[in-house]
């Protein structure tokens, strides 16, 4: 089901297990004033959502935000065979057999200059026992204030399963807009990565949507600086 979060902005989510924990996984719906359609993260699309997106507009561009979130790339490309698959390098390790229109350091995609978008670089995951590539691209949607992010911070609180409330306790991303501490110490290149969060930051949002927790509705750009507080300067 779609939700709407603003004038432009729709979000869409499906039950997600990671490591065992229901995390849960989001996709962000842009519609452009050209009537044109992004789906960011896309998730898994069944007739219901893909008849109230054809009442939206028209998809034009199916985004990976990064090279975790690829895993319905080919089944919305399928669905909307006219739209172009925007990724991360990278994405080719993941989906060799995927045709991808534009990846997001080769090509200047200005989203008809109503979105903006930056590589988050220096962010890296840690899956134990190793550190992981994750190539995320982060996205501001100026009209609406509104950041968009996939797993460079996460939000989980009550409305989760008391198992994934006790685990984002033990890895400190509670109820708090952050990394938890499986993202800080596969941080490797703090300078590159304090000058990313730097330039996220300085852009003008109220709101941030990510890929697993809740949405935040007010004070995002607070939030979102405590949390890497550790690495801002
Ligand atoms: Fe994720």
């Amino acid at each position: 089901m779609l939700k709407q979060v603003d004038h432009c902005i729709w979000v869409a989510e499906q039950p997600l297990k990671f490591l065992g924990l229901e995390v849960g996984t989001r996709m962000t719906v842009i519609l452009q004033l050209d009537s044109s359609l992004l789906l960011i993260s896309p998730i898994e699309i069944n007739s219901d959502l893909k008849q109230t997106l054809d009442n939206l507009g028209t998809v034009k561009y199916i985004i990976a935000p990064n090279l975790f979130h690829h895993l319905y790339l080919e089944h919305s490309q399928q669905l909307y065979p006219q739209a172009k698959i925007i990724a991360p390098p990278g994405i080719e390790t993941k989906q060799p057999n995927l045709e991808i229109a534009l990846t997001f350091d080769q090509d200047l995609i200005n989203f008809n200059g109503e979105l903006e978008y930056t590589p988050f670089q220096g962010f890296q995951g840690f899956i134990p026992p190793k550190i992981v590539k994750v190539n995320e691209i982060v996205f501001f949607h100026p009209n609406s204030k509104t950041l968009i992010i996939t797993d460079s911070a996460f939000n989980f609180d009550c409305n989760f399963p008391f198992t994934t409330q006790l685990a984002s306790r033990i890895i400190g991303s509670y109820q708090s807009l952050k990394p938890s501490w499986l993202e800080k110490i596969a941080i490797r290149d703090k300078e590159t990565t304090r000058k990313a969060i730097n330039k996220i930051l300085a852009w003008d949002f109220q709101r941030v949507i990510m890929a697993h927790g809740n949405i935040v509705e007010e004070n995002a750009k607070e939030k979102l600086t405590v949390g890497y507080q550790w690495l801002v300067s």
